[in-house]
């Protein structure tokens, strides 16, 4: 059913990031949604494993960076990676939002959001932020749309094969769903 999911349903693409009183982080996420008007509220779901999900939880605070189509190696450096090991910032350009939350300097747009309510959602925790400050940052650029081609890619020679639907869950599933402590 993961691949009828990933025909079937569309998502935007983003960096999700956080400060702490000791560290700043950010992870790439898709599973992102508005899911109220009054007040503004935003989404954003986190498995337990990423190192963010506890960086939220201690903050209370986190910002959502929308990309451009053509920022595919900021979701890769930020997706890939976490931020346990490596300083994800390290090179980075960014600037503190109102409460603290670092923005990337290129981001298009950003929204730094309250944690308003935590639910659990099987192997993910919803994480439900109030939107505090919103900021258009480069108007007239159309936000990158998460194509599960462009970052989990399965060899050209293996498209046509019985192992093709099998692989390309594992890699799926390697990167996106289950966790993964790099
Ligand atoms: C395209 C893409 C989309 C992703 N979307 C999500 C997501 O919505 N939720 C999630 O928990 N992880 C998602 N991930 C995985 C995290 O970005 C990844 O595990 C990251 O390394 C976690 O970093 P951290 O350990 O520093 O928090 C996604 C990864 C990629 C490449």
């Amino acid at each position: 059913m993961h691949d009828i999911v990933s025909k079937g349903i569309s998502h935007g693409i983003y960096i999700v990031t956080v400060r702490t009183k000791n560290t700043i982080n950010g992870m790439t996420a898709a599973l992102i949604s508005q899911v109220s008007f009054h007040p503004l509220m935003l989404m954003v779901s986190v498995a337990p494993e990423r190192y963010t999900h506890g960086l939220i939880k201690e903050s209370g605070y986190f910002a959502i960076n929308t990309l451009a189509e053509n920022q595919k190696d900021i979701v890769k450096h930020f997706g890939f990676k976490s931020g346990r090991k490596i300083d994800k910032f390290k090179g980075i350009s960014y600037f503190d939002a109102p409460n603290g939350s670092p923005v990337l300097s290129e981001a298009i747009a950003f929204f730094e959001c309250r944690l308003a309510d935590t639910f659990k959602a099987g192997d993910h925790t919803l994480f439900i932020g109030e939107v505090v400050t919103a900021k258009l940052l480069k108007s007239d650029i159309q936000p990158m749309i998460f194509r599960r081609g462009d970052f989990f890619l399965v060899p050209s020679y293996l498209q046509n094969q019985n192992i093709f639907r099998r692989d390309f869950l594992y890699l799926f599933q390697k990167y996106f769903i289950l966790p993964h402590q790099r």
